[in-house]
C-alpha cells in the first residue's frame, strides 16, 4: 500500500467507526429512558480508567478472577489440548491471558478487539515474551459475527472470555454471543469464562460506587468522549454517577444524572434534561452458579467444571460445544 492508500484507508476506517458512534449517540439519547453503549466507555482514557478500577479495594472481579485462573491453572491446563489455538474475545491488560500462555502450551493466540492500534501494541508485546508462540490479532467488534485467521483453521481452539464482559449483554444477548461464539470456534471446542456471581448487596454496590469517585469518573468519560470526538457540549459538572443493584433483574445499573434542567448539542441535534433525568449507562448482570450453567446449556455449550474463589465472590466455567 502506498502512503496515499494508507492514509485514506485510515481516514476511512476514523469516519466508520466515528459515524457508527455518532449514529449509536443519537440513537440512544433518543430514546425514553435515554441511554448510552457501555461499549463506548473504552476510549485510551476509559481504558487507563478501567484499569484504575481493576486495582480499587471495593473492586473485588478482576482480584478474585485472577485468584480462580491461579489457584486452578492445573485443572484448566487439563482441558487444553496440544497445539491448541487460544481465542480471546476482547483484549484487554494481558495479565490473565499471560496465566494461561504461561501454563497451557498454546501454540497460538487469536485476541479480537475492536481497537486495532491497541491490539497491535499488545500482540508486538506478547511476541517477545512468547516467542514459540503465534499471535494473530484480528480487529473486530466481537459482539458480531467474524471470522477466525486460516492459520489457526486445522488447530483445536479454546475460547477466553474473562472479566466477566458477559455481564454487559441482555440475558438474550448473552445467549446469542454464546451461539455465535460456539459457530466461530467450531466443533470440539473448549471456552474458558469468568462469570460474576451474585452476593450482597453492600459488597455489590460499594464495588459500583468507590470510595476514590474513579467509577464516577469512568462514567463521565463517556460525555467527554462524546464532546472530543462527535462535537458535543456536555457539562460534564452538570452530571453525576450513580450505580444502583437491581435485585429482580440480578444487574448493577450504572446512570448519569442530570442535576438541572439543560440542553447539550451533539451532530446538530439537541438532547434536553430535566433535572433529575437519567442517561442509563451500563448494565453488569450478576449470575448464580446455576443460572449461568443454564444459560449455557440453552446457548450450545456444555459446562464441564465450574470454579470459584474461597470467598464465593466470582466463577470460572470450562465448557465445551456441544454437539
Ligand atoms: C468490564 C463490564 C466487567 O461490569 O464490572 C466496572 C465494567 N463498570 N465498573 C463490570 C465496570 C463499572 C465491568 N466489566
Amino acid at each position: 500500500m502506498n502512503v496515499h492508500a494508507a492514509a485514506l484507508a485510515k481516514a476511512h476506517r476514523f469516519d466508520e467507526q466515528t459515524s457508527a458512534f455518532g449514529r449509536d449517540v443519537i440513537d440512544d439519547l433518543s430514546q425514553h429512558p435515554k441511554r448510552l453503549s457501555p461499549k463506548y466507555f473504552y476510549d485510551a482514557a476509559g481504558s487507563e480508567l478501567f484499569e484504575q478500577i481493576t486495582l480499587l479495594p471495593e473492586y473485588y472481579p478482576t482480584r478474585s478472577e485472577l485468584s480462580i485462573l491461579l489457584d486452578r491453572r492445573s485443572a484448566i491446563s487439563a482441558i487444553v489440548p496440544d497445539g491448541a489455538a487460544l481465542v480471546e474475545f476482547g483484549a484487554g491488560a494481558t495479565t490473565k491471558v499471560r496465566l494461561l500462555l504461561n501454563e497451557c502450551g498454546f501454540d497460538a493466540y487469536v485476541p479480537v478487539d475492536i481497537s486495532g492500534d491497541f491490539l497491535k501494541a499488545q500482540a508486538d508485546a506478547l511476541r517477545k515474551d512468547f516467542p514459540g508462540l503465534a499471535v494473530y490479532p484480528v480487529a473486530a467488534d466481537f459482539t458480531a459475527p467474524f471470522t477466525l485467521p486460516d492459520a489457526v483453521g486445522a488447530m483445536p481452539k479454546v475460547g477466553f472470555f474473562p472479566g466477566s464482559t458477559l455481564g454487559n449483554f441482555e440475558p438474550h444477548e448473552a445467549c446469542g454471543f454464546l451461539r455465535s461464539a460456539r459457530d466461530i470456534l467450531g466443533q470440539g471446542a473448549q471456552m474458558v469464562i469468568g462469570v460474576d456471581l451474585e452476593k450482597d448487596e453492600r459488597v455489590l454496590y460499594e464495588a459500583y460506587n468507590d470510595k476514590a469517585g474513579v467509577t464516577a469518573r469512568f462514567n463521565l468519560n463517556v460525555l467527554h468522549r462524546i464532546n472530543s470526538e462527535l462535537g458535543g457540549n456536555f457539562d460534564l459538572s452538570a452530571f453525576r454517577h450513580r450505580a444502583i443493584y437491581n435485585r429482580e433483574r440480578h444487574r448493577i445499573e450504572m446512570h448519569l444524572i442530570s442535576r438541572r434542567a439543560q440542553t447539550a448539542r451533539v451532530l446538530g441535534r439537541s438532547f434536553s434534561f430535566r433535572a433529575g433525568e437519567t442517561i442509563h449507562t451500563e448494565n453488569s448482570y450478576k449470575y448464580s452458579l446455576e443460572r449461568f450453567i443454564a444459560l449455557a446449556r440453552g446457548s450450545g455449550w456444555t459446562p464441564r467444571e465450574s470454579w470459584t474463589d474461597s470467598a464465593g465472590m466470582f466463577s470460572v466455567h470450562a465448557l465445551v460445544a456441544s454437539d
